[in-house]
């Protein structure tokens, strides 16, 4: 059975080998994307479609080592760091620090995103600075206060380990390891991080038996109102927060939401997008956050300085601080929402609803190195 079974196999081989040399001979350059067993990403109903790159279709290979890459300590300079040390999953991948601390206990400046839906995004970093997953996945790799290596030297760890060489070689067809191979894997891994099973999904849907609370349906209301000074107590929050995963849900805005001034600081130390950009009328813009899973994102903002979901109602509560470039949607800044207690609690009863138990405790996305 065994001799069977290997004839059987080698056999294969051989015939593989003679339709590689086949095809080697009619077609020169075959892609490295034509190896791996193709991985259809589900794309939940309502979403635009995903943004994969061309040069990397996602393959169940690739995908797989992109998830052992993920959470591979090897990666940081001193082999103690893993993309899953500052992105954790129960925290929807985020941080449960305001800025991440590095491997040589340095902190950052910036709080870790969280991490779900990326594929649906075509920027990455509070100032958007990185287009592509594959070009955003080597920068902290580098990045002296986060994981502190080089790429040459990252490279050399996993192929020097037993493990890569032959996982590389069943995604991308070389076992010879390459930092753009790397890259691809684990942008591959992160499209697969989709969260769309939350309450308010099912709500959403209009899922048999999936309804709000009153109390949470108050705070849907305050979160897709208007403020208005004489006596609309709306919230303005789908006006920014209508991200591009969820538009369906909250209405399509055809606004440009990619970076806005929501009047986090009177003064910003950290100007965001006009580090990018260079424009005196981007300081103080970041990339709009996701507000799905919310219950376990904090602290927020792009410096963590929001530490929980009281503090946040209390800061959108406040309205924000008159900064020069505070978009216009910040109705109540300056004036305040007086919202008393209950329609607080009615805001915060409705973020809740907007978190994700399956994908926080999916075991796909869990370290697999455990
Ligand atoms: C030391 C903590 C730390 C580590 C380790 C880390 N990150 Fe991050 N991550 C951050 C911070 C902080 C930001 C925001 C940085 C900024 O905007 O300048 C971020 C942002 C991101 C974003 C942007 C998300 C968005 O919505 O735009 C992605 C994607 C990401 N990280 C993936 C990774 C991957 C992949 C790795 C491993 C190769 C990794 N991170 C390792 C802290 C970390
Ligand atoms: C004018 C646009 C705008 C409006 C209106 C707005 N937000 Fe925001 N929100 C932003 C921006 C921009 C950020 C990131 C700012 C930063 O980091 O400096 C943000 C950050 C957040 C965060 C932090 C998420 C994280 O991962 O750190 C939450 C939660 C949030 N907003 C919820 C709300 C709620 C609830 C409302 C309504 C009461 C609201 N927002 C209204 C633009 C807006």
């Amino acid at each position: 059975m065994k001799k069977h079974a290997k004839s059987l196999a080698l056999a294969s081989i051989g015939l593989s080998v003679l339709v590689f040399a086949q095809c080697r001979e009619d077609a020169p350059t075959i892609p490295s994307q034509s190896f791996g067993t193709p991985y259809t990403l589900e794309v939940p109903a309502g979403f635009p479609p995903a943004n994969i790159q061309p040069g990397n279709p996602l393959t169940e290979e690739g995908i797989k080592l992109g998830r052992f890459l993920f959470y591979e300590k090897a990666l940081s300079g001193d082999g103690t760091q893993s993309c899953g040390s500052c992105h954790i999953q129960e925290r929807a991948f985020t941080d449960a620090t305001a800025t991440s601390v590095g491997i040589n206990g340095t902190f950052g400046t910036r709080k870790a995103m969280p991490l779900f839906n990326l594929a649906f995004h075509d920027n990455f970093f509070w100032d958007g600075r990185s287009l592509t997953l594959e070009e955003q996945a080597l920068v902290p790799i580098e990045d002296p206060i986060e994981m502190d290596n080089d790429l040459a030297t990252a490279v050399a760890r996993l192929q020097a380990n037993p493990m890569y060489p032959p996982m590389f070689k069943a995604a991308f067809g070389s076992s010879t390891i390459t930092a753009e191979n790397l890259g691809k894997a684990i942008a591959q891994f992160e499209r697969t991080l989709i969260s769309a099973n939350s309450k308010f999904d099912s709500v959403i849907r209009l899922q048999t038996g999936a309804t709000f609370t009153e109390l949470e349906q108050r705070g849907y209301e305050l979160f897709t109102s208007d403020f208005d000074p004489n006596g609309g107590f709306g919230g303005d929050c789908f006006h920014c927060h209508g991200e591009r995963e969820t538009a369906y849900l909250f209405g399509a805005f055809g606004r440009d939401l990619q970076f806005i001034n929501n009047g986090l600081k009177a003064v910003y130390s950290d100007e965001g997008r006009a580090r990018i950009t260079g424009k005196v009328e981007d300081i103080g813009k970041f990339k709009v956050p996701s507000v799905r899973n919310v219950e376990f994102g904090f602290p927020f903002m792009h410096d963590g300085s929001i530490p929980n979901l009281d503090s946040l109602i209390g800061f959108y509560n406040f309205g924000g601080h008159l900064h020069p470039n505070i978009d216009p949607n910040m109705k109540a800044a300056g004036i305040g929402r007086n919202w008393n207690a209950g329609q607080k609690q009615a805001l915060a009863a409705f973020l809740r609803t907007l978190s994700d138990y399956k994908f926080l405790e999916d075991t796909a996305f869990s370290d697999p190195h455990n």
